[in-house]
């Protein structure tokens, strides 16, 4: 069984969230389990030159794309590591600017250009997938390319797979331009696929009504996403279609995040030591960031985008409260800046116990995730999220609100009976948020032994890929039967 990647990032040539990380480890994991895997990515500027100098020139060609009549130039440089091949989609009118995205203006043209190019790419090495398994928005034109430009190619006998990361962006814009950069036909600009009301478009609803298969990256969110509350508009929409939706849960690369290999640690650790080396890397970590160095503090981290959906007004809110002199809160990342001031203030305001890392920094992450005692992620929504699964596999506990991937990863728990792997809420208010961080403070300050072994529990838990691959893999075959 063979099966594409189509999408617009892939660690470790180019990441700003977990879509980079599903790109990558996804795939390995489908070839350990003998599918033959391609991944399609643009050959941006901003990949590491690590990488660029290793890439292989396949051939190049010339493909027309929207009614200008221009032919635009396709070149194909390949990369191979661990029984996954790569393919880059080389064009300088594109991808010379660096950075992934910039704006939907220079977005819009630069996807419908690489939907096209990649399909146009698999004709050309003559490379037919059974499956194209195509991601977000970005590459959401692809499934109807495969059913109207490409539909008697050899690549339009191909299954199309579309999955949904997060229904937040969706690749909305005027029509005239989708049309006019997308070269579709006329008829796909219905409002049953793309057209999304009298001047817009919608590249995202297209792809949800050409697609075989939907998939969402967590059950749960399958679901929410079909309620107004969380549907993004496209609630009535994904309810048409929800016979095609299924929802697989993501995993993470196991060999990436390891803390018993992981390198850049200053104590390794695996379950059997954990309790222990997780002190040294906690003074690590405080020593590095400026914190009081203090092993007896409860350290609570945050990893993130700073964004609207990451509950980020929540954690604002009850700062205060948290901070009480036995409490450090170290938040790692770039977004929004308000939210960036905001905790920058903070950081001023409580000078010694409370860090505001104001980057995007892959190294600090792997440190936070070792040196802290719990991880914060109280979104308002979440697809899947990858961050309670690090914070898992490195011992520490997750303080999650229960919505889309978290409640289907983290089990609450239960002092009772002493099980669970975090602390969760449910209703999105400040008040449940700092009710549920002094839940998992008493946990810490006065019942270390639950508390200890709920670390050994969540180390010891599978937050590998396998299962899912499986699923997905088994998803591919019922595409295509034999
Ligand atoms: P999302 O894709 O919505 O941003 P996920 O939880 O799925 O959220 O994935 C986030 C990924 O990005 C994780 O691998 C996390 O470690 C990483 N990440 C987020 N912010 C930063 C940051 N500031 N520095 C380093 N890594 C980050
Ligand atoms: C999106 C979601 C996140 C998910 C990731 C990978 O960025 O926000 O919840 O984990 O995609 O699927």
């Amino acid at each position: 069984r063979s099966v594409v990647f189509i999408g617009s990032e892939c660690y470790p040539f180019v990441k700003t969230g977990g879509l980079g990380d599903v790109m990558s480890a996804l795939p390995k994991s489908l070839a350990k389990l003998n599918v033959d895997v391609k991944v399609i990515l643009p050959r941006y500027k901003c990949i590491p030159w690590e990488y660029q100098e290793k890439m292989e020139y396949k051939g190049s060609f010339y493909m027309n794309l929207c009614s200008d009549g221009k032919q635009y130039y396709v070149g194909i440089m390949e990369y191979q590591e661990d029984g996954v091949v790569y393919d880059f989609i080389d064009n300088d009118e594109f991808f010379s600017w660096g950075n992934p995205y910039t704006n939907l203006i220079d977005d819009i043209p630069k996807f419908c250009y690489f939907s096209k190019a990649a399909l146009a790419a698999l004709n050309y090495l003559d490379w037919v997938p059974d499956v194209v398994h195509c991601h977000d928005w970005q590459a959401a034109l692809v499934p109807l390319y495969l059913r109207t430009c490409f539909a008697d190619t050899n690549v339009g006998r191909a299954s199309a797979v579309l999955t949904i990361h997060n229904l937040k962006f969706q690749g909305i814009y005027d029509r005239k331009m989708i049309q006019y950069w997308s070269g579709l036909p006329d008829y796909v600009f219905n409002k049953d696929c793309l057209t999304q009301n009298w001047l817009d478009a919608n590249m995202l609803k297209g792809g949800i009504t050409y697609c075989n298969r939907l998939t969402t990256v967590s059950n749960t969110y399958a679901g929410e996403i079909q309620t107004e509350e969380y549907g993004e508009g496209l609630a009535e929409h994904l309810r048409y279609h929800q016979n095609k939706i299924r929802g697989i849960v993501n995993g993470i690369d196991v060999n990436i995040w390891n803390p018993s290999t992981d390198k850049l640690l200053k104590a390794n650790y695996d379950a059997s030591n954990a309790i222990e080396n997780k002190k040294i890397n906690k003074k690590a970590l405080q020593e590095s960031l400026g914190l009081e160095v203090d092993e007896n503090k409860m350290v609570i981290g945050l990893i993130s985008r700073l964004t609207n959906q990451k509950g980020l007004d929540l954690v604002n809110d009850v700062i205060p409260g948290v901070m009480d002199g036995n409490t450090q809160v170290v938040v790692l990342g770039t977004g929004d800046s308000w939210y960036e001031d905001a905790f920058r203030s903070y950081e001023n305001q409580y000078k010694g116990s409370f860090c505001a890392y104001i980057a995007y920094n892959e190294n600090v992450a792997h440190n936070v995730y070792s040196g802290c005692d719990a991880l914060l992620v109280p979104s308002r929504f979440e697809p899947c999220g990858l961050t309670q699964l690090i914070a898992m596999r490195y011992g520490a506990i997750p303080i999650v609100r229960e919505t889309g991937g978290l409640r289907d990863t983290v089990q609450p728990y239960n002092m009772f009976d002493n099980t669970g792997n975090g602390f969760t809420f449910d209703r999105y208010e400040g008040g449940l948020l700092y009710d549920t961080i002094n839940r998992a403070k008493t946990c810490y300050f006065e019942n270390r032994a639950n508390w200890d072994d709920m670390v050994i529990r969540d180390m010891n838990k599978d937050v590998s890929w396998e299962t899912s691959a499986w699923q997905y893999k088994n998803m591919y075959l019922e595409l295509t039967p034999r």
